[in-house]
């Protein structure tokens, strides 16, 4: 059978107690499916600084560009908050995506029925709810040049921090096209693009790449929204949205919004995606939650969609994607349920027994 080499990244935090739920779940494919795997651990965020004083060495980014495909956790955390910008786990989480040119990060949220009470909306405000965030990812105010934090006249001791918020045509037309070919694909057909074009150049330039792009698909609807629009919309009636293309800090800001249509950021997988030069990096939304960290108590589904994410849009195995995304419907049926998605009468489990219920899902 074919052999698929993944690089796992299990970082900081609860990065660890997902990743072995997702290892669990490779595991079961593998002895279920004609597909083996080769899993090759490496650092990043926190525990490569703590290795190695670099939060993404050399070593991982070469092995993730040469892998079949990259599974990320999540990293970060307050042991390393004080350190400088370039030093800190959120530098080589960036470091990896723009390293393997993942400019599109796909970001699901669907109202998941059995865990309607888990969410703080009104039911009838969230039920059949169906959003795909594409949030370009490798751009926009987060690598922006100029950047830094200095003094602005010598002795005065008056500081400044400086960033820059800046989109080119190419990096604008990219993402475009692979929101308008993900409308295409889904029922509704519809692309919500979310910008600040009434304040900002940056977002100006934004809308018009984008207009311009959707005379190539005159089968997806298109409309536009200013942000903070759209962030209320977001909660009013998450039903008008459809698939939503935005920049790097909006789609950040939106897509854990939009994680409360389902009821936990704990709930929301993500596929970060280039051209196909370099494999995918399938990561979930969420944090290292540190407030839970290393007690068994975070919700592995997140991570457990991302690997389905990582059959879908990397390794062209559907078939696997709608096993596992079956697997996490069954335990949700079965009452199952993380402290963050507890709602009355159901069973209370930890991180582990979690991963164990998705496995034992995944053989019925
Ligand atoms: P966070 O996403 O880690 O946590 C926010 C809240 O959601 C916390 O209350 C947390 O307990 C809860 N939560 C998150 N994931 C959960 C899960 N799987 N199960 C149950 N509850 C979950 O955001 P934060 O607290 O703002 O950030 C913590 C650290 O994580 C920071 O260092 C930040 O930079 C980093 N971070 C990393 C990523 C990533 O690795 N992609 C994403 C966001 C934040
Ligand atoms: C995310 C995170 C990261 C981001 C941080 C940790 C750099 O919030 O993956 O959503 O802002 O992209
Ligand atoms: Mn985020």
């Amino acid at each position: 059978p074919l052999i698929h080499h993944l690089a796992l990244l299990p970082g900081d935090g609860i990065g660890p107690e997902i990743m072995a739920v997702a290892r669990q779940v490779l595991d079961h494919v593998s002895r279920r499916f004609d597909l083996r795997f080769k899993l090759e651990e490496h650092l990043v965020g926190g525990a490569a600084l703590d290795a190695l004083n670099e939060p993404l060495p050399e070593e991982t980014l070469a092995a993730c560009a040469r892998s079949d495909g990259v599974l990320l956790a999540c990293i970060g955390g307050p042991k390393w908050d004080n350190l400088p910008r370039e030093k800190r786990p959120e530098s080589g989480l960036l470091a990896l995506r723009k390293g393997l040119e993942a400019f599109a990060n796909l970001r699901p949220a669907k109202s998941i029925p059995q865990l309607i009470d888990a969410s703080p909306l009104k039911p009838d405000v969230v039920r059949d709810a169906d959003v795909m965030v594409v949030r370009e990812l490798t751009g926009d105010v987060y690598f922006g040049e100029p950047r830094g934090l200095h003094y602005i006249f010598q002795g005065n001791g008056e500081r400044e921090g400086l960033n820059t918020m800046i989109y080119t045509e190419t990096e604008v037309f990219r993402v475009a096209r692979v929101a308008f070919e993900v409308a295409r694909k889904r029922q509704r057909k519809r692309l919500c693009s979310v910008d600040k074009a009434n304040v900002l150049e940056s977002s100006q330039l934004w809308r018009e790449c984008v207009t311009k792009m959707a005379t190539t698909y005159p089968d997806v609807e298109l409309s536009h929204l200013y942000v903070d629009n759209a962030a209320m919309q977001l909660v009013r009636a998450p039903r008008q949205f459809d698939t939503i293309v935005t920049g790097n800090l909006f789609g950040d800001i939106l897509s854990d919004e939009a994680s409360m249509l389902v009821g936990s950021l704990g709930m929301l997988p993500s596929a970060s995606l280039g051209d196909g030069t370099y494999p995918g990096v399938f990561e979930p939304v969420h944090g290292s939650a540190p407030d839970i960290a290393g007690q068994d108590k975070a919700n592995p589904l997140a991570m457990v969609l991302s690997v389905a994410m990582l059959f879908r849009y990397q390794l062209n195995r559907s078939d696997v994607a709608d096993t596992i995304d079956a697997a996490v419907n069954r335990v949700l049926d079965a009452g199952y349920r993380t402290a963050d998605i507890m709602s009355g009468g159901m069973r209370l489990v930890g991180c582990r027994e979690m991963g164990d219920a998705v496995e034992r899902a995944m053989s019925e």
